[in-house]
């Protein structure tokens, strides 16, 4: 991406409210047949942020972001990327974003540099420029020394990098990557971000990417928690966790209805059970706990008491964990091919 003026040295907010949105959408629906799959979202994303879509399986997360990357029509409402409407202008569109799909799509037999190459032929990026931004592409996602070498050969965190090379070739504005990490370790998913990160501090380019990854959302600026075709929320984590306003407690007893007995009937706290424990929020966990611990009926033998999680702000809104409606598809196959040695 062009820079035309250097960038500031501190996050500069007079100049993020007054700057046009990098991505707007505005009651923006898609049904298929009878099923609504987005309801109703608005919302903006501001030049520069990265910004997530936080949701479990078949929560409509992919189904929005090929609706801004024009490749859905939306069924109602709109959405504006880089100042171009998607249902107008896709062409436009398309050429101010980068792509990086859920699912793989490099060339395992030939190279990395020859993936990149063919890349800047379709984008149709000039030919004297293309050596130089490969080179440098591929230098910024630390596989330089891996130019010459077949795709096949590379790890999947290594893949994952070159995709996301690829997807910045033609100097985007905007990255879309839906679910990028799923299916790496935690040590490559954390690898993949700090890259996400240098890009953004590197080259000013803003962000929008989905994940059911909780640990990972805490990643983003600012976070849209979406549930069956709706957002849900949309703030900072660290805003999600405050409206919490409190900690999660965590009971191992020997009776677990009896003790929760207790604490509707003594404490006036609604405890649930999961995993075997009773789990709980309460605002001060340090003074509550020693107090209902000195209560004569209970048999409470492990007490774990925790800030609050984008996990438990997912259990506050939605009534379920993310995890219930099972792992995305993608990954559960991907998982056995690991296991049998193929292709993940
Ligand atoms: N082409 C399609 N035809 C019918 N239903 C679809 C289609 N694409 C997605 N859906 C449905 O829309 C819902 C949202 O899907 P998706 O956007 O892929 O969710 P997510 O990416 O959050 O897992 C799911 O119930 C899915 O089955
Ligand atoms: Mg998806």
């Amino acid at each position: 991406m062009a820079m035309t003026a250097p960038a500031p040295a501190f996050p500069d907010t007079s100049f993020a409210q007054t700057a046009p949105p990098a991505i707007e959408v505005r009651d923006l629906v898609r049904q298929f047949g009878d099923f609504t799959a987005v309801d109703h979202l608005s919302f903006a994303v501001r030049p520069g942020e990265v910004f997530g879509f936080l949701g479990p399986n078949g929560a409509g997360k992919s189904t929005t972001i090929k609706m801004l990357c024009t490749l859905l029509q939306p069924t109602g409402g709109g959405a504006f990327v880089n100042g171009f409407d998607v249902t107008r202008d896709p062409a436009r569109v398309r050429e101010s974003i980068g792509i990086i799909f859920q699912d793989y799509s490099l060339d395992d037999r030939i190279t990395a540099e020859e993936n990149l190459r063919f890349h800047s032929m379709i984008y149709h990026i000039p030919r004297e420029e293309r050596a130089a931004r490969i080179a440098h592409m591929l230098e910024m996602v630390n596989l330089a020394d891996r130019a010459r070498d077949k795709v096949r050969t590379f790890s999947g965190g290594m893949k994952r990098r070159l995709e996301i090379a690829r997807g910045l070739l033609h100097h985007p504005a905007v990255l879309f990557l839906d679910e990028p990490t799923v299916g790496l370790d935690p040590q490559t998913r954390q690898t993949i971000w700090t890259h996400i990160h240098e890009l953004r501090r590197r080259v000013g380019i803003t962000v929008f990417m989905t994940t059911h990854y909780m640990d990972e959302a805490e990643n983003c600026d600012r976070i849209g928690i979406m549930d069956h075709a709706r957002l849900i929320a949309l703030d900072t984590p660290a805003a999600l966790k405050a409206g919490m306003g409190g900690d999660v407690v965590r009971l191992r007893t020997a009776d677990n209805s009896a003790t929760a007995d207790v604490l509707a009937r003594e404490f006036g706290v609604i405890a649930r059970e999961e995993q075997g424990m009773l789990r709980f929020e309460v605002e001060h966990a340090d003074t509550f706990v020693p107090r209902f611990l000195r209560h004569g009926q209970i048999d409470v033998r492990a007490v774990e008491i925790a800030p609050p999680t984008l996990n438990d702000v997912f259990l506050r809104l939605t009534g379920h964990a993310i995890r219930d409606e099972g792992a995305d598809g993608n990954e559960r196959l991907r998982a056995i091919m690991r296991r049998r040695g193929g292709r993940a």
